[in-house]
């Protein structure tokens, strides 16, 4: 039986081979993936990628459990990481708790990940030390779009690189076994990754992270409302859904779909 990767497994990749990591939402997405990403994350971006939502606020505990559950039943081999949403999180280590061993519980999942450096050290050290692995996320955080109006590169000056960093070492510190770090300059994202002793997974970050993660619909080209500068398209589905859809209306309009072969 293929035996499922651990934090502990993903934390061995610290300075090593890079961690592949996507997203992923659905059954078929997972079962895909699954050979060939090392963590599948199910992000609060379903939200906006498969719900249509303008941000990723609205997410709500019962969607992560239901798409995490199906991510972690289709999948063997990787290690399922699922995100707190917002607001499940931010009032206490306490509340964080609740929704976590939830989360945890209700889909079988490896790990939660949450947003907040510094402010949020005290609830990831809670949830550590209550045996709930933590993934961390600092620098661009997107359940704060409305904070910073709107979704530009952090870490401009000084003061704010310094932040990230502060941000950084405190998730660290607090117990988690990995960190995101989102939408930095690339010297910045080094210069985390070179400190920290955590596994760094890099998003519009660096090569030199120890690993990457990309929104799967984004890097399929599924998802094409805005491309970030961070996403590399590695095919197009929407154009071959596009064209597929075309061609069987075409088929149904024209009487050629179902043909014989199709009837019983
Ligand atoms: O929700 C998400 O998909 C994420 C990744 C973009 C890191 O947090």
């Amino acid at each position: 039986m293929q035996e499922r990767l651990t934090v502990k497994d993903i934390a061995k990749h610290k300075g090593g081979e890079p961690v592949v990591c996507l997203t992923a939402y659905t059954a078929p997405y997972a079962k895909i993936m699954d050979s060939h990403a090392d963590i599948l994350l199910v992000g609060d971006t379903v939200g906006m990628v498969l719900y249509g939502m303008d941000s990723t606020l609205a997410v709500t505990v019962d969607m992560m459990v239901n798409h995490g559950r199906a991510v972690v039943k289709s999948s063997k081999r990787s290690c399922v990481v699922v995100d707190m949403p917002f607001g499940s999180y931010q009032e206490s280590p306490e509340q964080a708790f609740s929704n976590a061993a939830e989360i945890m519980a209700q889909t079988g999942c490896q790990a939660v990940k949450l947003e907040g450096g510094v402010e949020m050290a005290e609830t990831i050290e809670f949830l550590t030390e209550r045996g709930i692995p933590v993934m961390g996320h600092v620098g661009l955080m997107p359940q704060r779009v409305n904070a910073y109006g709107g979704y530009g590169y952090h870490g401009r000056t000084s003061d704010a690189k310094k932040k990230i960093l502060e941000d950084a070492v405190a998730v660290q510190k607090s117990g988690a076994f990995s960190i995101v770090v989102e939408g930095v300059k690339e010297e910045l994202a080094r210069e985390v990754t070179k400190k920290l002793d955590i596994v760094v997974i890099g998003i519009g970050g660096s090569p030199a992270c120890d690993g990457q993660i990309l929104v799967s619909d984004d890097m399929l080209g599924l998802f094409t409302d805005f491309k970030p500068k961070f996403v590399k398209h590695y095919a197009q589905l929407a154009d071959v859904i596009e064209n597929a859809v075309k061609e069987y209306a075409d088929d149904v309009r024209n009487r050629k779909f179902p043909s014989d072969e199709h009837c019983f």
